[in-house]
């Protein structure tokens, strides 16, 4: 078997470090997790995989309705994490460090494929839903959610894509997760495998006692925006300037203590 080198294994270390510091917002993600397993129709018994599972949160929640599940990321911090809650909850969940690129389990193997705020992280889209609905079974479900670009979450990777340095001469760049928030670029990628496309929308809810507890809590748990703001730090007008950016977007979703991000769930029948 020949293996090809991966151009984005630099990118991918990056992310891996990045998103290590993502543990405390596990308790953000928890119930939009709780949402997913609901609309993607998991039940007992059913073989289901997380992408980019993070600590776990969805995977744990099909685990607790009987499924039986495996959880992906390229993270070990998060991981490490993931499987200590899986203790708590007192279920069984096999985590596996890995690539949303290159899912390491045999074609046809999963009843539901399932991705919260993950899979939009892999830098090729096609390669990621390919490898997707690949391990999936004909007549299974793939449902993720993500952020649309219209939207706070969306926006603020757009405004950290326009300050982070160009990737290097002749290097193709990582695509904008945030278009996976776009129904027109979801049909367009899942394109004829599937059939039954269903679109949902709902709102993350997270308590903030200001914008600045807010963006402090982002800066320090966003890996992207953690290493932004890493690489600022000796630049001191145009890190102001950022933040003036991010606070004008977070003014639009910040309202009696709580932050509100509208976010987009997918789903769909592979043919
Ligand atoms: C916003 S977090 C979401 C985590 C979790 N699904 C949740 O809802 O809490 C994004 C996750 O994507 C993972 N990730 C990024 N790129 C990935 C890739 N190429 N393959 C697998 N996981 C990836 C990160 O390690 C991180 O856990």
């Amino acid at each position: 078997m020949t293996t090809t080198a991966d151009p984005f294994e630099k990118f991918k270390a990056a992310q891996r470090e990045g998103w290590s510091s993502f543990v405390p917002v596990e308790i953000m993600t928890t119930p939009p997790a709780a949402k997913l397993v609901k609309f993607a129709a998991v039940s007992g018994g059913q073989r289901i995989l997380d992408v980019a599972c993070g600590t776990g949160v969805a995977a744990i929640t099909a685990a607790r309705a009987g499924a039986n599940v495996s959880g992906l990321d390229l993270t070990p911090k998060l991981l490490e994490r993931a499987r200590e809650n899986a203790a708590v909850a007192g279920v069984n969940v096999d985590f596996v460090e890995g690539d949303a690129e290159a899912l390491p389990y045999p074609d046809r193997s999963f009843d539901v494929v399932l991705s919260q705020y993950g899979h939009m992280f892999a830098p090729r889209p096609a390669i990621a839903v390919k490898e997707m609905l690949r391990v999936l079974k004909p007549g299974g479900t793939i449902a993720f959610s993500t952020w649309p670009p219209e939207h706070f979450t969306g926006l603020l990777f757009a405004l950290i894509a326009r300050n982070m340095p160009p990737p290097p001469a002749g290097t193709e760049p990582p695509a904008a997760p945030p278009l996976w928030g776009d129904p027109n670029v979801i049909r367009e990628r899942l394109g004829t495998a599937i059939k039954d496309l269903k679109f949902a929308r709902d709102t993350l809810v997270i308590p903030a006692l200001s914008l600045a507890h807010f963006r402090a809590a982002q800066e320090k748990t966003i890996g992207p925006l953690t290493k932004l703001i890493a690489s600022l730090q000796h630049d001191p007008d145009k890190l102001k300037q950022l933040r003036a950016e991010f606070d004008a977007l977070a003014a639009d979703i910040f309202e009696e203590n709580t932050i509100r991000m509208p976010f987009l769930m997918t789903r769909a029948t592979k043919i």
